[in-house]
């Protein structure tokens, strides 16, 4: 078998590392959803991290469609536009991925050292991963999660399909971009909460965007179930437009409480319960899962992200459901901020949505 076939790009596992003294170039973080593309500009220089600049924009319906670009001049259009706008000047941008075209799969091997899970790996992927191993980049972590007296330890493999990968690349170089790291949406969303909390207790992540849902149980640095589920927030606007015969824009509106009719009050709550619980069901599968399976160390919390995570009232419904506590996340809980550069009422609107394109602004640029 071929080796990996991405070398120079990185589902980039590795924890950031945070040097003394030196300014350190990280990536623009990119985080391309089916909704809108988020932009994150973020500066380490050994103080921790500041800010430079952040944004976000619609994309016109239907341009990317479960994690896939489906209309990529579009979107080129898109970026180029808010990339000017907010006057970032770098060129190295990191993005995630996510969708039917990337498979995330923990399995459970003997303990070995480095070139010989990388030999294992090679050899035997193919039983793990349902797609030709020729169309897919591979790449995979020890977990380690095997204690003294273990003998196996897991480790989580990801392949993504290089069709799909090679056309957000394509692209973002249409646009002068030059893609030097590719993520999945589950592990930057890591990444931006431990960077932001780090890796106290075992936490409940649930990002909910427009279309998808990504539920990722997180223990000390490492993934314990990480699952994209397809609801989300968009659900709701098609609701609401067929309930009350309205367009997509004004549904949009009126979901997002810009204007919402004293009458339509009780119809528009009956939406968003049915939607909310169909959302519930599944944090719920996935903490049962997490229950069985690691019965001696309780779940801390749940944090919400992803413009999904802004329905009035979700985190109380979500606590009343499950009994843990919910915070809403700040992806910029830690990081320094300059009110006259950047808009504190802005920052606090968009920060649920921004969790993803920071976990990727965070990361050093590998090249
Ligand atoms: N206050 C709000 N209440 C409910 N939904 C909201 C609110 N604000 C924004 N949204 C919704 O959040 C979604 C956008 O969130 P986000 O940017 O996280 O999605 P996305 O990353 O583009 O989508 P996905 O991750 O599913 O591909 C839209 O459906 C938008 O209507
Ligand atoms: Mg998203």
């Amino acid at each position: 078998m071929a080796p990996l076939s991405l070398p120079k790009f990185d589902f980039n596992f590795n924890k950031l590392k945070l040097p003394f003294i030196q300014r350190q170039h990280l990536t623009v973080g990119l985080d391309i959803g089916s909704h809108a593309v988020k932009v994150c500009e973020l500066a380490e220089n050994g103080r921790g991290l500041k800010l430079l600049s952040l944004g976000s924009a619609r994309l016109p319906a239907e341009a990317v469609e479960d994690g896939e670009l489906k209309d990529p001049a579009a979107v080129a259009g898109v970026i180029k536009n808010l990339l000017a706008n907010l006057q970032i000047k770098g060129k190295k941008v990191g993005i995630s991925i996510s969708g039917y075209s990337v498979i995330l799969k923990k399995i459970n091997l003997a303990v070995m050292n480095e070139k010989a899970l990388e030999d294992h790996i090679q050899s035997e992927a193919e039983q793990y991963i349902p797609f030709d191993l020729s169309d897919v980049y591979l790449d995979y972590q020890d977990l380690k999660t095997n204690k003294e007296d273990e003998d196996r330890t897991d480790v989580m493999l990801v392949a993504a399909k290089k069709d799909v990968v090679n056309a957000y690349l394509q692209m973002l170089r249409s646009v002068g971009l030059k893609t030097v790291l590719v993520d999945v949406d589950a592990f930057a969303l890591e990444n931006s909460f431990e960077t932001n909390c780090g890796q106290e207790g075992n936490v409940v992540l649930v990002d909910i965007g427009s279309s998808k849902m990504n539920i990722n149980i997180v223990s000390k640095g490492a993934s314990l179930f990480a699952r994209d589920v397809a609801l989300g927030s968009r659900q709701l606007t098609e609701q609401i437009q067929g309930r009350f015969d309205l367009d997509f824009e004004e549904a949009e509106s009126l979901k997002i409480g810009v204007s919402a009719p004293e009458e339509k009050q009780a119809e528009l709550e009956e939406i968003f319960v049915s939607t909310t619980t169909q959302w519930i069901m599944e944090i719920k599968k996935a903490i049962d899962f997490y229950s069985t399976n690691f019965p001696d160390t309780p779940l801390a919390k749940i944090v919400i992200s992803g413009g999904g995570s802004k329905i009035k009232g979700l985190d109380q419904y979500f606590r009343e459901e499950t009994g843990l506590p919910v915070e809403i996340f700040n992806p910029f809980a830690t990081t320094r901020i300059d009110p006259n550069r950047i808009d504190p009422d802005y920052l606090k609107s968009i920060a649920p949505e921004m969790a993803i394109s920071v976990g990727l602004a965070s990361r050093p640029c590998p090249f």
